[in-house]
């Protein structure tokens, strides 16, 4: 049946947004984000600036995106400002540079941000799907993100129907948005695996501006496989979730699993599937990458709920080969859901993020590095760290060949405070900083996390920090950073 929206080329859909414009895109990750039309957006604000006009546009997206996305429109330099979490290099370096205004928010807060107006109007909702019927109700991809409020407070949608995703993946989403305070009341999830909204996205026809068909694949990068040292953080974390079952204070059937993104996530996931005495369990996440498809197989994963499939191309395709035998195992939903705090707490979250660096005091920077340059951005961290049953930072003990500690006298960005942070893994052990105070906590952190490289000058440090209740010398706290400046190396901050 031929649908009552025009079809349009990437190019013409593009004409149509204009300098100055705020444009929302749907996904999470790249998962789910538009393709062809930011891509044609970027040639466009190329064609207006070497014509001496200026093109640059507002862009809000669920998390970070693809090279066709942020890249595309950073390198054309038609990005004026950025939220929230990002990770390609162009857009990275333009933030650092000054030439994008980025701001970093909590993932799950987006949607209320965007709901009540203070990320100003959005004049376009750009949007990829399986699917879409005449009457409006479209089924997502590969990522949900923030894309049923960002398509509700949108002026004018455009949707990429990308033939990669197929129509069947109808039923793994799960869409359903809160009404807002002073109304609101609980959001009725309370396993896993609950269904509490429609499987598909319900738009107002009126406001579909045309729809571009498109054939193109997420730009998820492949995963590393595990090294020695991130072999070894997953199983630093795998025995130590078991000894806490062991211990009780984790109940016997498990609890749901949130993990970070990247390769160590990746490796923690294996490893935990690997342990003996780890039942099958549950996960409530925010990205499910390649590891997540391997213990579905296995039965080690019970259940996975997310926003994202960010998985790598070849996953991602046997997932959709496997999906009839999968499907009851699987939801997707909106950002604003799979990193609510409330949820969080309700289903008694285990959450395993990765940290750029610690300090003694247990505070984790997951965002600048030495304080300044942007990596990626919060990202939803912080939804699940505040909030988690026990909250776990894991980080290889070094970076740059040993000539950065990640363990630090004082972190030069704090996203996560002592007060949220319990436990810290490196691929030298595990820090509990459970009912220790200050001090022990400090000592905990060198003994069991730190490199040994780097464990007398962290000593040293905390031999200058004799007076107080937090171990913290105003004059040195950040020695170490300020010795790699110096020299290229933080090692001998102290003992050189
Ligand atoms: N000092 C200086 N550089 C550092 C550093 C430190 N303490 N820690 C990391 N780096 C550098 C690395 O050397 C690497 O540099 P390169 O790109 O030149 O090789 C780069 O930063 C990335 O480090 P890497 O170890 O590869 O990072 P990662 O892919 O494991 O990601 C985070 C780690 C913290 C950046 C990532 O997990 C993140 O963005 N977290 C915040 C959001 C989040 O937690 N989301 C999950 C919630 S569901």
């Amino acid at each position: 049946m031929s649908l009552p929206f025009p079809t349009l080329t990437a190019s013409e859909a593009a004409a149509l947004v204009r300098h100055g414009d705020t444009v929302a895109f749907g996904g999470f990750t790249p998962a789910g984000s538009p393709k062809d039309i930011p891509t044609a957006i970027a040639v466009r604000a190329t064609a207006e600036h070497t014509a001496g006009r200026p093109f640059q546009i507002g862009v809000i997206t669920g998390a970070s995106t693809g090279a066709s996305l942020d890249g595309a429109l950073a390198k054309a330099d038609a990005i004026s400002f950025r939220t929230p979490y990002q990770s390609d290099p162009d857009l990275r370096r333009a933030i650092n540079a000054n030439r994008v205004r980025f701001f970093d928010l909590h993932l799950s807060q987006l949607s209320h941000h965007v709901r009540i107006g203070s990320l100003g109007p959005i004049n376009w909702t750009i949007l990829e799907a399986a699917d879409i019927t005449s009457d409006g109700r479209v089924v997502l991809t590969s990522g949900v993100g923030a894309a049923p409020t960002f398509a509700r407070c949108g002026q004018r949608i455009l949707i990429e129907i990308n033939r990669r995703h197929p129509a069947s993946l109808c039923g793994i989403h799960d869409i359903y948005e809160p009404i807002d305070p002073p109304n609101r009341c609980e959001i009725p999830l309370y396993t896993v695996s609950d269904r509490i909204g429609q499987p598909w996205l319900q738009l107002d026809p009126a406001k579909i501006a045309g729809i571009v068909y498109t054939d193109r694949e997420d730009e998820v990068g492949a995963f590393a496989e595990p090294d020695a040292v991130t072999t070894k953080i997953g199983e630093n974390v795998a025995n130590f979730l078991a000894a806490e079952l062991a211990a009780g204070r984790i109940p016997a059937d498990f609890l749901p699993l949130q993990s970070g993104v990247g390769d160590i996530a990746n490796a923690v996931l294996g490893a935990l599937g690997a342990h003996p005495d780890i039942p099958p369990f549950a996960m409530y996440s925010e990205v499910l990458q390649d590891a997540t498809l391997a213990l579905l197989r296995q039965g080690k994963l019970k259940f996975a709920s997310g926003c994202s499939f960010t998985l790598s191309p070849p996953a991602l395709k046997a997932l959709y080969a496997e999906l009839p035998a999968l499907r009851n195992r699987l939801v997707l939903r909106p950002q604003e859901i799979s990193n609510n705090p409330e949820i969080v707490r309700r289903l008694g979250i285990i959450s395993v993020n990765t940290a750029i660096e610690a300090d003694l005091q247990g505070n984790i920077n997951s965002t600048h590095l030495f304080g300044k340059s942007m990596m990626n951005g919060i990202g939803g961290s912080g939804d699940f760290t505040r909030n988690a049953y026990l909250s776990i930072f894991t980080c290889p003990s070094l970076q740059k060949g040993g000539k950065i500690s990640t363990l630090v006298p004082q972190v030069t960005h704090a996203d996560h405070s002592e007060h949220s942070v319990q436990v810290i893994v490196t691929e030298h052990g595990v820090a509990d900083l459970r009912r220790l105070d200050p001090r022990q906590r400090a000592t905990v952190i060198i003994e069991k996390c730190a490199h040994p490289d780097f464990r007398a000058d962290l000593h040293h440090y905390l031999a200058l920090c004799n007076d107080g209740h937090e171990p913290f010398n105003f004059e040195h706290a950040f020695a170490f950073h300020r010795r790699f400046q110096q020299t290229g190396d933080m090692r001998g901050a102290f003992t050189a």
